[in-house]
């Protein structure tokens, strides 16, 4: 995973007025040139509608670097001028995408680089079929030296919009130039997944359905809509939150070891472990919306009250779900997945539980509790993880206590690399791994989407609570409760 960057690529980003750019990636990209990550530095052309000259754009990216902590902001109007240019799409005609072609040689010349591009779209998803057609056109899914198309998410509304976008974009790209984005994938501990099951003898010999229970995947948020209205009330947490983010983290759970760790060698396990999953029934799911409550010792408001939300929205902000995985290793254990918006804490967390002992010699009527053996992988707010184990209470012959062991990236080597940073190095290095093939976002939606098509009503649950009490019978139906440490 750690090749070398060659030459002096180019990073074109279309959307590059928008939030992502500022907030995310112009950071990133800073940091990465700065701290010479690319020995040959990298240049920035920002592609978007607004009519802007390069000091615009220049003077934008100065106001959002100067909120970032990293380098030396004396150095950012030097580091702006030398390093990015603007250029101003009409994407409605043929010569607007040729205006671009030409542009994208004419800064390479100035620059003096190798013609290596990545092409970001950091565009809402109903620009991407377009974008995508017009880069084709124009002759620029082909470069002097390597070209890269990254897609930011979602990739579809639903099966059928994510086959047609797989179709544009094979007309033009190659599947090895796509890099389809799920920040979750450059998340260090969703990375440590792999390495703590497969470099772990004890933990991948008991990783199946002989010793585990079930599972449990919580991507809990305590933040509302914020200013996303219009985009969140036609997504709702399915296709936000589930289709992708969650689903990622199951495949990675549930996954087979890969013979390699190529990057067609990961997805492909990952793959087969979608293949596995029964059809999800209405039954195994709820939705739900946060109505008026509390957060963060404020009052606020219901989604539908939320500015930019249709009021009688039914778009769901929760949703939980059970999965069964009818592979050899993961039959008959449970998956239960959930994830919400205004719930009481942000908490991304992954439980997996093992079967209790089938005899316990230290059970005494009156002073034991069930309390199963667990490993709880933490990726926010802190990423590390939790191995709760049983042990005896001195003084006691029969009396036996949970006690965890615990690892936090953060106390062990410092502030973790953000996942942007980590996925757009793996871009310019060329490593495929962490990004969404072709075939897998397309068998996720074929999993969600007759969820999607047989979705019931929605239940209200007040803002700063765990979801709608049905959410706990889903769990407690099978015996299991949802964890909340
Ligand atoms: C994004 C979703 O993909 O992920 C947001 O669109 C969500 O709605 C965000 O808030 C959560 O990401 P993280 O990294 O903060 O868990």
């Amino acid at each position: 995973m750690s090749v070398p960057v060659a030459g002096s690529p180019l990073f074109v980003v279309f959307g590059a007025t928008g939030d992502l750019m500022g907030r995310k990636l112009l950071p990133v990209l800073h940091a990465i040139d700065t701290e010479g990550k690319i020995p040959g530095g990298l240049h920035v052309l920002g592609v978007a509608r607004k009519p802007w000259a390069d000091a615009a754009f220049c003077s934008f990216a100065e106001e959002n670097l100067q909120r970032e902590p990293r380098g030396d902001p004396s150095t950012l109007v030097a580091w702006c001028r030398d390093h990015l240019r603007y250029h101003q799409l009409d994407e409605s005609t043929s010569s607007g995408w040729m205006a671009l072609r030409d542009r994208i040689l004419a800064v390479e010349r100035e620059w003096g680089l190798d013609g290596n591009r990545v092409l970001y779209l950091a565009l809402p998803s109903e620009a991407f079929p377009s974008v995508v057609e017009g880069l084709g056109k124009a002759g620029l899914a082909e470069g002097p030296g390597w070209t890269r198309l990254v897609i930011e998410k979602p990739f579809g509304t639903d099966l059928a919009s994510a086959q047609a976008l797989n179709a544009t974009v094979h007309r033009h790209f190659e599947e090895k130039q796509v890099y389809r984005i799920d920040h979750y994938l450059g998340k260090e501990t969703v990375q440590n997944l792999l390495v703590f099951r497969f470099a772990n003898m004890f933990i991948e010999s008991l990783w199946n359905q002989r010793f585990v229970e079930h599972v449990q995947i919580t991507v809990a948020e305590s933040l509302g809509v914020e200013g996303r209205a219009e985009y969140y009330d036609a997504t709702g947490a399915l296709r936000d939150m589930v289709q992708n983010h969650l689903t990622q983290l199951l495949t990675l759970i549930a996954m087979e070891v890969p013979p390699t760790f190529g990057d067609n060698a990961v997805r492909d396990e990952k793959v087969k472990v979608l293949r596995s999953i029964e059809p999800i029934q209405p039954s195994d799911v709820v939705f739900g919306q946060y109505g008026e409550g509390e957060s963060g010792g404020k009052k606020v408001p219901a989604y539908r009250a939320e500015p930019g939300v249709a009021s009688g929205s039914t778009t769901e902000t929760f949703v939980a779900l059970r999965l069964r995985v009818s592979n050899w290793r993961w039959h008959g254990v449970p998956f239960f997945l959930r994830t919400g918006k205004r719930m009481p804490a942000k908490s991304t967390r992954i439980v997996v539980t093992f079967r209790a002992p089938p005899i316990s010699f230290f059970r005494s009527e009156t002073i034991y509790e069930r309390n199963p053996d667990r490993v709880t992988i933490i990726l926010q707010p802190e990423e590390g993880f939790d191995l709760a184990f049983e042990i005896k209470v001195p003084g006691h012959a029969n009396r036996t206590q949970t006690h965890k062991m615990h690892f936090r990236y953060a106390e062990v080597f410092g502030p973790v690399a953000d996942a942007y940073e980590t996925l757009l190095l793996d871009v310019l290095r060329g490593d495929q791994t962490l990004f969404v093939r072709a075939d897998e976002v397309e068998e996720s939606w074929r999993l969600f989407d007759p969820v999607l098509r047989s979705r019931g009503s929605v239940t209200v649950y007040p803002a700063g609570t765990l979801g709608p009490p049905s959410a706990a019978k889903l769990v407690e139906e099978t015996g299991h409760e949802w964890s909340e440490e």
